[in-house]
């Protein structure tokens, strides 16, 4: 079998989606849960890009050990050393340069000559090898690139100390079968290519970028890029989860496997899913909450009877188990800490605590709490942002003929109470007004969406929200079996946030007193 590495891009191009901006904690938090997934390389981001993302990197490379931590930087000599910066504490960093090769981009975006960006590309990979032993060099747009320029290109980095070696399909143009010859002339015609790692980075423009990826690693490709549930720029990235899986279920075929903990693929998407405020589409292959249901009677009838006979793979080789009763109304604290535990979390004594209350709310109005459940419970205790608002209660009255009218109680710091009324097109509508208007903002709601984590009408709804102050855009989230709680709780969880930022920067001007 032959060993893939999986690079993980998450926190760097995933972040690129639009719309998503992971703080340095969130950063940190879904770093932790890619270690545990065990993916070889974190792409913590792009420090150049914003101190924000700088601050990122650097609390991913300090905190997070065992595992390779990369940061990207054009072949510039400020962003190579702003990455290095970051990057100094980790145990083990990789500086990823880039510079485009294809006509097209070195005409009209660059400017440059194909000789030029040759001489650029091995001067970042010397200034980079300055700092660290294994640097990575990307070709931007590779796959439109003139391939006997590209080898060569690949030659002279290679030769100036570039250990791993990516060919980017940067807007997602290859099909399958070109990459398969590409990935075989590069191996064949790149002087020094077997003393390096190949690598592949596909875009999902044409839906292919799982395909590509697996067609590379046919070729003698020993690196793939992906991200979480395939979010990135545009159509986003080749999912990661879709990569691993393939080769696990067609191991017979591809030959090659991944070092990954499988077991955490699933809690790892819902994580991402719910910091980067992406849903996964419900028919995504592998992570879609209908991946694995069966509706047709005549698919139910087999599975009843033989799994086979319509399943590839088993729901919890991927740490999926819906619908399992674990714990239930009369469950105490020490079955709750233990089950907590068991599904691999380490809370605080507060922490649990909260959880546990949430937990025995939940547990008086539903009779079956799944596991996916606790985990909504967890995840929402452990990032919740510290509260300046506290939701005291919400009041709605709402139907047909009537106009929605909500009543909203918060508590400030603990003491202030402050109440406001509105009416709006629906009860969300109206309790968000109430709230914007007690507060004295503009709500720039920019993103609204509800799911349910379970089945039934009794199932935990989620909300999760994104609001726009000024530049800058903060996620929220809630859920509750009420969607119009989980509603008001996932904006105050967003405005608390952006209070929290405002107060840190601005300690003597209070926020959102009138
Ligand atoms: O898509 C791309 O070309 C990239 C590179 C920076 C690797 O993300
Ligand atoms: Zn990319």
């Amino acid at each position: 079998m032959q060993r893939i590495r999986v690079f993980d891009t998450t926190l760097r191009d995933g972040e690129q989606s639009p719309g998503v901006a992971l703080n340095a904690q969130e950063k940190l938090e879904i770093a932790l849960q890619l270690a545990r997934l065990n993916v070889d390389v974190i792409e913590a981001g792009f420090p150049i890009a914003s101190p924000g993302d700088a601050e990122g990197v650097k609390l991913v490379a300090d905190n997070v050990k065992g595992r390779a931590v990369c940061a990207l930087a054009r072949a510039k000599d400020k962003d190579i050393d702003i990455a290095w910066e970051c990057l100094k504490n980790a145990e083990h960093p990789i500086i990823h340069t880039f510079i485009a090769t294809s006509d097209i981009h070195l005409r009209h975006k660059l400017r440059l000559s194909r000789e030029e960006a040759l001489e650029q590309a091995v001067w970042a990979v010397k200034r980079a090898k300055k700092y660290v032993a294994d640097v990575e060099f990307s070709a931007e747009d590779a796959t439109r690139s003139d391939w006997e320029y590209l080898s060569r290109v690949y030659a002279a980095v290679i030769e100036a100390g570039a250990t791993i070696i990516n060919v980017p399909d940067t807007v997602g143009y290859i099909t399958p079968f070109e990459m398969q010859e590409l990935i075989k002339y590069l191996l064949e015609n790149t002087r020094g290519i077997e003393k390096v790692v190949l690598s592949v980075h596909c875009h999902n423009d044409l839906g292919l970028a799982t395909a590509n990826s697996l067609a590379a690693i046919l070729a003698g490709a020993g690196q793939v890029e992906c991200t979480v549930n395939g979010i990135g720029e545009r159509a986003g990235n080749a999912a990661l989860e879709e990569i691993a899986m393939s080769l696990y279920v067609r191991r017979d075929f591809f030959q090659a496997e991944t070092n990954l903990n499988f077991q955490e693929i699933y809690r790892t998407s819902r994580l991402v899913s719910q910091r980067t405020g992406m849903l996964v589409q419900p028919n995504k292959a592998i992570v879609g909450q209908n991946a694995f249901a069966h509706e047709s009677g005549i698919h139910q009838d087999g599975v009843l009877k033989e799994k086979l006979t319509y399943e590839i793979m088993d729901a919890k080789l991927i740490g999926r188990e819906d619908r399992v009763l674990v714990l239930g109304k009369h469950s105490g604290r020490h079955a709750f800490a233990k089950k907590i535990e068991e599904l691999g979390y380490k809370l605080s004594e507060e922490e649990l605590n909260q959880a546990f209350q949430r937990f025995k709310q939940l547990a008086d109005q539903k009779k079956e709490i799944t596991e996916d459940d606790l985990k909504a419970i967890v995840s929402e205790e452990v990032a919740k942002p510290e509260e300046i608002y506290h939701l005291d209660f919400v009041h709605v009255c709402c139907g047909n003929n009537i106009l929605p009218t909500a009543t909203v109680r918060l508590v400030k710091d603990g003491k202030e109470v402050l109440e406001g009324v509105a009416t709006g097109v629906g009860p969300v509508d109206a309790a968000y007004k109430a709230i914007s208007k007690m507060l004295g903002i503009s709500s720039n709601l920019v993103n609204y969406t509800l799911q349910s984590i379970t089945g039934g009408t009794e199932a935990l709804g989620e909300v999760i929200v994104r609001i726009l102050d000024g530049d800058e855009e903060y996620i929220g989230r809630g859920s509750s079996q009420d969607v119009v709680v989980a509603s008001v709780m996932a904006y105050l969880s967003a405005i608390n946030r952006m209070a929290q930022r405002k107060r840190k920067l601005n300690p003597q001007k209070d926020y959102g007193e009138s």
